[in-house]
């Protein structure tokens, strides 16, 4: 069973902060998602407008009271640098997929990977039993990063996602799992 906690969580590790995402936020994530490493290797919509980031935060709240998903901002020295989040949860497998995305200024600074352990453990802590993430099979920061934070791969699915100019390619995935196992 996960035991949800009634609030979104604030976690705090070295010098980067988890929290909530508020409505404040939307102008400097509708900036750093005019990046087109973002464009390409996520899912957001394209063209990413101010709209879809007030959107996007603005459902965050509700959607973690409805157990759909865990989105939180990555804050360094009190500016938003990253997003790491849970989506595609599964609650009676105890499953959940990571998607994280950095600010091109904050890259190569271990960010992601510190984000992505940092969310994964809190979702161990709480009951999830597996976590997964998919890449393209080009992207080798993501790839690095899912091992730095202690994933593994585990399959390639043979033309198992769509990329933005159409063609089908091979989608990488990658799994977690907590340290102990649990068995009830
Ligand atoms: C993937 C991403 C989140 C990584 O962010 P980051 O904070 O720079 O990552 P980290 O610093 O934790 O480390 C990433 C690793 O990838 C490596 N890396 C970075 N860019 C790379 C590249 N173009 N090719 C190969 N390796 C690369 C880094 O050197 C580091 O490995 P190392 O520690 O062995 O040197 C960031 O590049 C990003 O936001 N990309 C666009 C969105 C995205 O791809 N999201 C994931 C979708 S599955």
């Amino acid at each position: 069973m996960i035991s949800w906690p009634i609030s979104e969580p604030v976690l705090v590790d070295k010098a980067l902060m988890l929290r909530p995402w508020a409505m404040e936020d939307a102008p400097r994530v509708y900036e750093i998602c005019q990046d087109q490493a973002i464009q390409d290797f996520t899912t957001i919509p394209v063209p990413y407008t101010r709209a879809i980031a007030d959107l996007w935060i603005g459902t965050a709240a509700t959607s973690y009271q409805a157990r759909d998903k865990i989105a939180l901002a990555g804050v360094r020295n009190g500016e938003v640098v990253l997003s790491v989040s849970i989506h595609g949860i599964h609650e009676f497998d105890h499953v959940g997929e990571v998607g994280y995305w950095v600010s091109q200024t904050a890259r190569g600074e271990g960010l992601a990977a510190l984000s992505v352990q940092m969310i994964s453990a809190f979702a161990f802590g709480i009951g999830f039993r597996r976590l997964s993430a998919i890449t393209l099979p080009e992207n080798m920061a993501s790839q690095k990063t899912l091992i730095k934070a202690g994933f593994e791969m585990e399959t390639v699915l043979r033309d198992g996602m769509t990329r933005r100019d159409g063609t089908q390619t091979d989608a990488v995935v990658f799994a977690k799992f907590p340290e102990i196992k649990i068995t009830d």
